[in-house]
Parts: C-alpha cells; sequence; structure tokens
C-alpha cells in the first residue's frame, strides 16, 4: 500500500530537484524523493553499524603480480561466512575483475574491502553499499 502525503519545498529547492529528476530519468518526483529516501536509510544503516547490510566488492588486478590472486582467494576463504558469492571475469592476458557480494555488519565488511583493496597487485576498485 502507498499512502500520499505532501512536501513543501522552497522554489530553488524544488527545482534542483526537478532537475535532478530529469538528469536521472525519474519519471516522476514522487519515484526520485523515494529513492533519496531509501538511500539515506542505507548510508544511515552502514554508519550505525548494528544490522546486517549487504555489499559489493569490485577488484581489478593483475593476476600475474605479487601472487595478488592466491592473496585474495586466500582472504575470502579466511571470512567465508561474509561472501555470498563471487564471480571472476578474465578481462584480458594479464587483468582480472572480480565482483564479491558480502553479508554481514558493516564494520567487518568494510574491513575485508579494505583489506582486499589495499592488497599489492590490486590496481582499482570500490566498494558499493547496496543494501
Ligand atoms: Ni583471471
Amino acid at each position: 500500500m502507498i499512502e500520499r502525503i505532501s512536501l513543501s519545498f522552497e522554489p530553488d529547492l524544488l527545482k534542483n530537484l526537478d532537475r535532478y529528476c530529469r538528469e536521472k530519468h525519474y519519471p516522476t518526483r514522487s519515484e526520485a524523493v523515494r529513492d533519496l529516501v531509501r538511500r539515506a536509510l542505507v548510508a544511515e544503516a552502514w554508519q550505525k553499524g548494528d544490522k546486517e547490510v549487504v555489499g559489493v566488492v569490485s577488484l581489478v588486478f593483475d593476476h600475474d603480480k605479487r601472487d595478488v590472486n592466491n592473496k585474495l582467494t586466500g582472504q575470502q576463504h579466511k571470512q567465508h561466512d561474509l561472501i555470498i558469492s563471487s564471480t571472476h571475469v578474465h578481462l584480458n592476458h594479464h587483468d582480472c575483475l572480480e565482483v564479491i557480494l558480502m553479508r554481514g555488519k558493516p564494520a567487518e565488511i568494510k574491513k575485508m574491502a579494505d583489506t582486499m583493496l589495499a592488497m599489492p597487485g590490486v590496481k582499482s576498485g570500490g566498494l558499493t553499499m547496496a543494501g
């Protein structure tokens, strides 16, 4: 069920909301506002840290360098309880992309993501706070 509420905006803020809706291809203001609220709630859950959250870590690394492939796999086995799934893609002769879906306490996910992102041989990547 959806409840209808009315919101009040200053003209400048409303103008910015409408621009945001156009640029992000939202069909209605309501859809945009709902998404903004949902995102704020996800960010709050990650900040508070008491509930389970879902995160996605993506890593691009050169598998020939510094034994990074084995180190990344070893880290994932060490904390297998945090991992829902992982996908490994061989991008070219050297580079791999690994995407790891995790569920757990925010601090545990952040620590694991930071540990993997800081490994020598990892070129780029990041953590997405998905839910
Ligand atoms: Ni590979």
